[in-house]
């Protein structure tokens, strides 16, 4: 069958790296794609082709859709997901994997998923939602300021402010709601408990009626060593997280996902797509912090290192909502991920660097480079994004994965690299 994958990063590399391994797989396009995507080659023999369409512009994907009858489309990025590009190619009879419109909300709309979990009782932090600044202020203050605010609708994970004092949180609230610094995102906020404890991400394939949880995974969201410095979308990761055991695991995913799957039959909510909820793991039981309806970036990354099972028929029952047919298989090792950006990310980079050392790492077993802001020019590699590459590797424990993954990041340079140097330290902390 012939494939057409949306996205452009790390994510949509290593979907679109597994997606060729499959048999059925006979054509892949990714709208864009980028300088690694560019070089994998499917099953049959095919060069994957990156198409210069932006994944965002809907109009456009629907014409190649149209043009190109692929027999099934995968979305990777949530901004086409929230705007509605499921109803769009349901409408005009193409297939397509991924939430509707309605349901991608549980990510683009913060408000939405935490009206939602209160009306489901589902385990979250305490918070309120807020159209106005005066009473999200009243409410700030009687989280004595240790709270976090966040910013209704999507805002490229930059809407999130993290406040100790009162003083802090009133700013926020202005920035957010007056200012308006994410645009209309922040008509209304969420204001929800600071929460102490270890957070990991959960990610829970869906047809509507079945989830499947996957294995555990972890981020490492900020940009610097020792969890420091500024939010980025993500520096590293690594699955499994030791930090539940099975039994606790298989409980906290029941205190959220029963809860969720019965409100979303009883509101008439058809959520076929990855459910990812980011989860703190606090003295008082697991707590969801927000919900994504994507796969993670870079978790995806280490998930696909370790999945056994066809994609393509992972994506497919979940359409049909068959999940509850399919045994989905993982090889038992460990997969680190540890990414390489741009000197100065998440805020001004440059861009143009040349990438070396790319094909030296070809060569060494259990490791791949996924792509993110990468591109061709001519035959040179260069920087082309803030999140460049996802040095990824497997390894019978998490200490060979990730000491792997950081032999590999030592063969790659470019000007300004910048790598966080502790990617699964805390999992290997007694
Ligand atoms: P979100 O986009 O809602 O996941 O927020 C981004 C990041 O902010 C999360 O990954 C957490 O590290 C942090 N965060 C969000 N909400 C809270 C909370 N209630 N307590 C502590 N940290 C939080
Ligand atoms: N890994 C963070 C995200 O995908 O949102």
């Amino acid at each position: 069958m012939n494939i057409l994958l949306i996205g452009g990063g790390g994510r949509e590399h290593a979907l679109a790296w597994k997606l060729a391994q499959s048999k059925r797989v006979k054509r892949l396009w990714v709208a864009p794609g980028n300088g690694g995507i560019a070089g994998e080659v499917t099953a049959s023999g095919k060069s994957v082709e990156c198409v210069p369409v932006c994944a965002e512009d809907l109009e456009a994907l629907l014409d190649f859709a149209r043009a190109h009858k692929p027999d099934l489309t995968v979305v990777g990025p949530d901004n086409p997901l929230a705007a509605g590009i499921v109803d769009l190619f349901e409408e005009n009879d193409l297939r397509i994997w991924g939430p509707n419109a309605q349901a991608a909300q549980f990510e683009s709309s913060k408000v939405f998923a935490q009206d939602f979990m209160a009306r489901h009782s589902i385990p979250t932090a305490r918070a309120g939602t807020f159209n106005f600044p005066t009473a999200a202020k009243a409410f700030a203050g009687e989280l004595n300021g240790r709270c976090v605010v966040k910013a209704d609708g999507l805002a490229l994970g930059k809407g999130v402010l993290i406040c100790e004092t009162l003083k802090e949180a009133e700013a926020a609230i202005d920035t957010v709601m007056v200012d308006q610094q994410f645009g209309k995102a922040g008509n209304q906020v969420v204001i929800q408990e600071f929460l102490e404890g270890t957070e990991i991400s959960l990610h829970v394939m869906c047809d509507g009626r079945t989830t499947i949880l996957f294995p555990t995974s972890q981020d490492h969201k900020r940009a610097l060593d020792g969890d420091k410095g500024l939010n980025t979308g993500g520096m590293g990761t690594f699955s499994p997280a030791p930090f539940i055991n099975d039994d606790e695991l298989q409980a906290a995913a029941a205190s959220v996902l029963n809860p969720w799957l019965t409100g979303c039959l009883t509101e008439g909510i058809d959520f076929r797509g990855m459910l990812y909820p980011g989860l703190m793991l606090t003295a008082n039981g697991p707590k969801v912090l927000e919900f994504n309806a994507r796969w993670g970036d870079p978790e995806t990354q280490v998930y696909l290192m370790r999945l056994e099972t066809d994609l393509v028929d992972l994506f497919e029952a979940s359409i049909d909502r068959r999940l509850a047919e399919m045994d989905v298989h993982w090889n038992d090792q460990a997969a680190v991920c540890v990414v390489m950006a741009s000197g100065g990310y998440p805020e001004s980079y440059a861009k143009g660097k040349l990438i070396t050392g790319v094909a030296d790492v070809g060569a060494m077993e259990g490791v791949k480079i996924f792509h993110a802001g990468t591109k061709y020019e001519g035959k040179n590699l260069v920087t082309s994004g803030g999140r460049v590459l996802g040095v990824t590797a497997l390894g019978d424990t998490l200490v060979a994965a990730r000491d792997r993954a950081y032999a590999a990041v030592d063969k790659i340079r470019f000007e300004g690299a910048h790598v966080r140097g502790d990617i699964a330290a805390k999992a290997l902390q007694d």
